[in-house]
């Protein structure tokens, strides 16, 4: 699916003068990893690894673990406040976060985040789509905007890996980290810095067993003794998820550029959903973008889900690597399958506090 702009009222529509341009605008942004820092040396204790594997094969040097008291909606919450504090913003219309690993099954976990936020009656809902999660939220938000029914809405995308990774599989558990990172968006138009669109989303249901959690919903149920260890953790075949990652953000990618009449070359950042530094790279290259213009920070949080990209931009706006004005591609690939890419002009913000802000080793 493509989208660009809302599609214009007709001429009787008395609104038209507000909708036709109408826009969701981010005006805040924040990002939370739990303190726990693990080192690929640390993974190196009782698995078959090492720190040289992990940094040579995926990028990555250290990941964030929640403590087991530490859900989804902990890390949500907080990233939603550093968020809401960036905006200088107390109250939104609509809380929406997106997760692979919400705090349950039932309910959705954005109800919950909005109390501990003190938004008390707002909507709240939540989006899955796997590590796609993030620029299919940023859509439906922009959705809720553009139609009038929000004028303000906060987005977090979090994810805590570590409750549903097997850490007797060395090829995933290596990969993934905890944490949660958070935009508000508020109504404002196409033209201005912070405007967001156009996007390009896709999917591919075939594909589902890429990357799953087997059991645990309704098709394969969870009754005790009934499940493999194996079916109960998160499982991903990771050589084709790698093949299928490179093809599928750049051709998303691609596909936003097009139809925001950008130029590759134009881009100031590639933010990609942050899956491995050499799929980055590779997704850059077949850009023709610089692989220094990639925006990367798995090397610090390795691979957080529906948090990745906005963690990616949190840290990188935090060290002045993305300031006012740059033309940012955003672009992620997940399970489902599902991809989606999302083009943005960044807005000018107070300064952004560090998401390892938390009193943990600096990431
Ligand atoms: N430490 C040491 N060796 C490991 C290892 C680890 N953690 N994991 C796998 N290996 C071994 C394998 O057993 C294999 O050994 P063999 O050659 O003796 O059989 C060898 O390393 C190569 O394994 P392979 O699976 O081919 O590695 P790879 O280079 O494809 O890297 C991934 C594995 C998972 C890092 C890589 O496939 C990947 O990043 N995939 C995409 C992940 C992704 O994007 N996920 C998010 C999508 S949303």
């Amino acid at each position: 699916m493509r989208t660009s702009t809302p599609p214009a009222p007709g001429p009787s529509d008395p609104t038209a003068a507000v909708r036709r341009d109408r826009a969701a605008v981010v005006c805040g942004v924040g990002g939370y990893v739990p303190p726990r820092v693990v080192t690929n040396d640390e993974l190196s204790r009782f698995m078959d690894t090492s720190d040289e594997w992990i940094r040579k094969r995926t990028g990555i040097s250290r990941r964030h673990f929640a403590d087991p008291g530490q859900a989804t909606s902990d890390l949500a919450a907080e990233a939603g406040r550093r968020a809401l504090e960036s905006a200088g913003v107390d109250t939104v219309d609509a809380v929406v976060v997106t997760t692979t690993t919400p705090d349950r099954s039932c309910p959705a976990t954005a109800p919950l985040v909005a109390t501990k936020l003190g938004l008390e009656g707002v909507a709240a809902f939540d989006v899955s789509a796997v590590c796609t999660g993030f620029v299919y939220g940023l859509a439906s938000a922009a959705g809720l905007i553009a139609t009038g029914v929000a004028e303000r809405v906060l987005l977090i995308g979090a994810d805590t890996y570590s409750a549903i990774l097997d850490m007797e599989d060395r090829t995933n558990a290596i990969i993934f980290g905890d944490g949660a990172g958070a935009v508000v968006l508020r109504a404002g138009h196409a033209d201005e810095p912070g405007a967001v669109g156009h996007f390009d989303l896709g999917s591919d249901g075939s594909g589902e067993e890429l990357i799953m959690v087997a059991a645990g919903g309704s098709r394969q149920r969870k009754s005790p003794g009934d499940v493999s260890r194996q079916d109960e953790h998160f499982s991903m075949r990771g050589k084709e998820v790698y093949r299928h990652a490179v093809h599928r953000m750049s051709a998303s990618a691609r596909a936003a550029l097009e139809l925001g009449g950008w130029k590759a070359e134009e881009v100031d950042h590639l933010v990609p959903h942050q899956a491995n530094i050499r799929i980055l790279h590779t997704v850059a290259e077949e850009l023709g973008l610089p692989k220094e213009r990639c925006v990367s920070n798995i090397g610090s949080v390795g691979n957080t889900g529906a948090a990745s990209i906005p963690l990616a931009l949190v840290d990188a706006v935090g060290d002045g690597t993305v300031k006012a004005g740059d033309r940012i591609l955003l672009t992620a690939f997940g399970g489902g399958l599902t991809w989606g890419a999302c083009l943005l002009r960044w807005p000018s913000l107070p300064p952004v506090r560090p998401s390892h802000d938390n009193g943990g080793t600096p990431a």
